[in-house]
C-alpha cells in the first residue's frame, strides 16, 4: 500500500511545528526556567538547541524521509540490530501520551472554571484538595478515580483518536491548520495585554538576567537538554514517523531550521507572556517575583490561576491562556499517538483505522490511573524518569548509531542533496562528538544523583517499581520484539 503523504509543505510544518510546541513550551518551559535560575538556564537552553536541537531535528527529517518509515522501521532498516532502540522509543511516546492527556485535562476543567474563575481565592487548596482531590496518597496508593478528571480527558482522547484516526492530510494536516493558527493569534492577543501591565518588565527582568553561577551545576544542563528533546518531540520516534509521510521532494534542512526556530520562539514567547503576569502579580502584592510564584506543576494551574484573579478581563484572558494550553496540548497529543499508531501500523499491517483504535482505546483505559487521587504524583514521578533517564538515554543511543555504526556522511548527502541550504561538518561534529559527550555526562551524571538520592521523596520501592522497573521494562520490550520478530524493515 502506497503511503501516506502531507498534503503541502506548509501543511507539514505547521504539523511538525504543532507536535513541538505543547505544554512543553507553555507548561514545562517557563518552570523549568523559574527552577534554574530564570536568565541562566536561557544559555544552556540555547546551547543545547544550536548543537542538539538543530541537528537532531535534521537527522530525524532525513531518516524519516529516507527510510520511510516509522521509528522501529527506521532503524531496523539501518541495521536489523538496532530495531529495539525504535521500540524503546514508541514505548516512550506511549507513555507520556498517557500522562500528557492528564495535564490536558486539567487544562480543559480550567478552560471552564475560567469564565468565572472558580477556583476562587486559596488556587492551591483549589488545585490540590478540591481538584485533584489530592490526600493521603502517593504513587503506589492512587486513591479512587475522579470523574472531574476523567471526563475532561476523555474529551482530549476523543479529539486526539478523531484527527488520527482520519489520516496525515485529512486528519493531522487539518487539524494542524486550524490549530496553529489559532494557537499563534490568542496568544500574541495576550501577550498584547499583559506585557503593559505595571510590573511585568520585573517578570522579564527575572527571565532574562542571566546568573552565570548556575552554569556549574549540572542539573541546569540536564534540565535543558532534556528540555530541547522533549520540547522539538525528538528521540521519541515522532518526528521519524512525521517525516516519513514526506513527499519525495522535500527541503529537509530548510524544514528542520524552521521547526526547530518557531518552536523556541515561541517557548520565549510563552516565558515572557508568563513572567510579565509574574511581574504584574508581584507588583500588585507588593512581592518579589521569587516569592509569588509556584513552581513546577503548580505554575500554570495554581500561580497562574492566581494571577488572572488580579488581571483586568480576567474573563477574556483566563480563558485565551487555558484555550491556548489546551490546543497546545492536543496537537502534540496527536503527534505522539501517531508515533505509535505508525509503528503498529509498519509492523502488524494494520490498516490506520485499526492501530488508531487500539492505540487511543488501549491508552485511554491506561491514562485513567492519572484520573485518580494520587494521578499527580504518578505522573510527576513517571515524566521524571522518562525525561531524564530514558529519553536522554534513548537520544544518547540514537546519537551513537548514526555517528559511529552507520554512515553519517550518506545521512547528510541525503539532506543537503535535496535541500537549499547544505549542512556543513559542523552537523557531523554536533552529531558525533559534541551532542553525545555532554548527553553522555548529563545522562551519567543523572544516573548517579537518581541513584544515590531517588527523586522527591518518593519511596524507594517506588521508584523501582514505576521509575527504574518502567524504564527497565520498555528496554526489555525493545529488546525481545527486536529478537522474536522478522525485522520491521521487511514489512515496511
Ligand atoms: N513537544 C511536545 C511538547 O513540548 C511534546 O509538549
Amino acid at each position: 500500500m502506497k503511503r501516506e503523504q502531507w498534503g503541502t509543505r506548509a501543511g507539514f510544518i505547521l504539523a511538525a511545528v504543532g507536535s513541538a510546541i505543547g505544554l512543553g513550551n507553555i507548561w514545562r518551559f517557563p518552570y523549568m526556567a523559574y527552577e534554574n535560575g530564570g536568565g541562566a538556564f536561557l544559555i544552556p537552553y540555547l546551547f543545547a538547541m544550536i548543537t542538539a536541537g538543530i541537528p537532531f531535528m535534521i537527522l530525524e527529517f532525513t531518516l524519516g524521509h529516507k527510510m520511510r518509515g516509522s521509528s522501529p522501521v527506521v532503524f531496523s532498516k539501518l541495521n536489523t540490530k538496532f530495531e529495539w532502540l525504535g521500540w524503546f522509543q514508541v514505548l516512550i511516546a506511549a507513555v507520556i501520551a498517557v500522562y500528557y492527556v492528564a495535564v490536558i485535562g486539567w487544562a480543559i476543567s480550567y478552560l471552564s472554571f475560567s469564565f468565572t474563575q472558580s477556583w476562587g481565592a486559596d488556587t492551591k487548596a483549589f488545585f490540590f484538595s478540591e481538584y485533584l482531590q489530592l490526600g493521603d496518597n502517593s504513587p503506589t496508593n492512587l486513591g479512587s478515580w475522579q470523574s472531574q478528571i476523567a471526563i475532561p480527558m476523555a474529551i482530549a482522547w476523543a479529539i486526539t483518536f478523531a484527527a488520527v484516526f482520519s489520516g496525515i492530510k485529512g486528519g493531522i494536516e487539518r487539524a494542524s491548520k486550524i490549530m496553529m493558527p489559532l494557537l499563534f493569534i490568542m496568544v500574541l492577543a495576550l501577550i498584547g495585554r499583559v506585557l503593559f501591565l505595571p510590573g511585568a518588565v520585573e517578570g522579564l527582568n527575572y527571565l532574562f538576567t542571566p546568573d552565570f553561577s548556575k552554569l556549574a551545576d549540572p542539573k541546569v544542563w540536564s534540565a535543558a537538554y532534556g528540555q530541547i528533546f522533549f520540547t522539538l518531540s525528538v528521540g521519541f520516534a515522532i518526528m521519524l514517523a512525521y517525516s516519513s509521510y514526506l513527499p519525495e521532494k522535500s527541503d529537509i534542512n530548510n524544514n528542520a531550521c524552521m521547526t526547530v526556530l518557531i518552536n523556541c520562539g515561541f517557548s520565549m514567547t510563552a516565558g515572557v507572556l508568563i513572567f510579565s503576569i509574574l511581574g504584574y502579580m508581584a507588583a500588585e502584592q507588593g512581592k518579589a517575583v521569587t516569592d509569588v510564584a509556584g513552581a513546577g506543576v503548580g505554575l500554570a494551574f495554581v500561580t497562574l490561576p492566581a494571577a488572572i484573579n488580579l488581571l483586568p478581563i480576567p474573563y477574556i484572558l483566563g480563558p485565551l491562556f487555558f484555550l491556548a494550553l489546551v490546543v497546545a496540548g492536543l496537537s502534540s497529543h496527536i503527534s505522539i499517538i501517531e508515533a505509535v499508531t505508525s509503528a503498529l501500523m509498519d509492523k502488524l499491517k494494520l490498516t490506520r483505522k485499526a492501530a488508531a483504535s487500539v492505540v487511543c482505546g488501549i491508552g485511554f483505559a491506561v491514562s485513567m490511573a492519572f484520573a485518580t487521587n494520587g494521578g499527580l504524583l504518578l505522573l510527576d514521578l513517571v515524566d521524571y524518569f522518562i525525561n531524564n533517564v530514558a529519553l536522554l538515554a534513548s537520544c544518547l543511543i540514537e546519537l551513537v548509531i548514526v555517528g559511529w555504526l552507520v554512515k553519517l556522511s550518506d545521512i547528510r548527502e541525503h539532506a543537503n542533496k535535496l535541500s537549499e541550504f547544505s549542512v556543513g561538518n559542523w552537523f557531523e561534529l554536533c552529531i558525533r562528538f559534541l551532542s553525545p559527550v555532554m548527553l553522555a555526562v548529563i545522562t551519567t551524571t543523572n544516573l548517579l544523583n537518581t541513584l544515590a538520592d531517588g527523586y522527591g521523596g518518593y519511596a524507594q520501592e517506588e521508584l523501582m517499581l514505576l521509575g527504574w522497573g518502567l524504564v527497565g521494562a520498555m528496554l526489555v520490550v525493545g529488546i525481545v520484539v527486536n529478537t522474536a520478530s522478522k525485522p520491521a524493515a521487511e514489512g515496511a
